[in-house]
């Protein structure tokens, strides 16, 4: 399989906070800047592979500094480590006020995406090849975080799907 460079599926995506993502005190809902950084990953995820991607695990997400009704928020992402079925990606978000033109970073996350194949069995991803000092630096250290995840791991008996999902119509790989 061919190797990939990191890159090539770095990707930054943007989206304006709404009145409608704000919590009862005003400031912006976590869920919101959760489902940003699931969203930033999981296109980085989808660029290395070309395969449907799943969520494994996020690592802790750290909340800096609240978010506010006219942010901009801009999630940064990209492939830290490869294993085999199985890639860190790490996401940094900043909140823009374009009012101002100022940016804080907000919030910073390690997720672990796993490749599917078309019967949504985990199948290999290719190999990163690691440009600058900065990418081998983060590939060591998504290693070691990688090895510390396995330890922790829960194994449960799969849920069944509750509907009958054979002729449905998504995305083709
Ligand atoms: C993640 C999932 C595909 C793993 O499937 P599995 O049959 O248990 O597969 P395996 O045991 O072969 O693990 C596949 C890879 O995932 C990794 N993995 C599995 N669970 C993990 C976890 N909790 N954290 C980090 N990595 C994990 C394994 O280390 C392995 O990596 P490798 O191939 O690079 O060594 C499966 O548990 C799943 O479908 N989970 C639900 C995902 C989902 O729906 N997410 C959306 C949110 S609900």
């Amino acid at each position: 399989m061919e190797k990939k460079s990191v890159s090539t599926s770095k990707v930054q995506i943007a989206q304006i906070m709404m009145p409608n993502n704000s919590n009862p005190s005003g400031n912006i809902f976590g869920g919101v800047i959760m489902s940003i950084i699931d969203n930033a990953a999981a296109i980085a995820a989808l660029r290395h592979t070309h395969h449907n991607c799943v969520t494994a695990s996020v690592d802790r997400i750290d909340f800096l500094s609240p978010v506010y009704v006219g942010n901009l928020v801009i999630a940064k992402a990209s492939v830290n480590y490869v294993s085999h079925t199985s890639m860190e990606i790490g996401v940094k978000v900043e909140a823009e006020c374009l009012l101002k033109g100022t940016k804080s970073h907000i919030a910073s996350a390690y997720l672990t995406f796993v490749a599917l194949d078309e019967n949504d069995k985990p199948t290999s991803a290719p190999e990163l090849i690691l440009e600058s000092e900065e990418e081998k630096r983060r590939f060591e250290e998504g290693k070691i975080r990688r090895e510390s995840r396995i330890k922790k791991r829960k194994r449960v008996s799969p849920n069944a799907p509750c509907i009958d999902r054979s002729n449905r119509r998504g995305l083709s790989f």
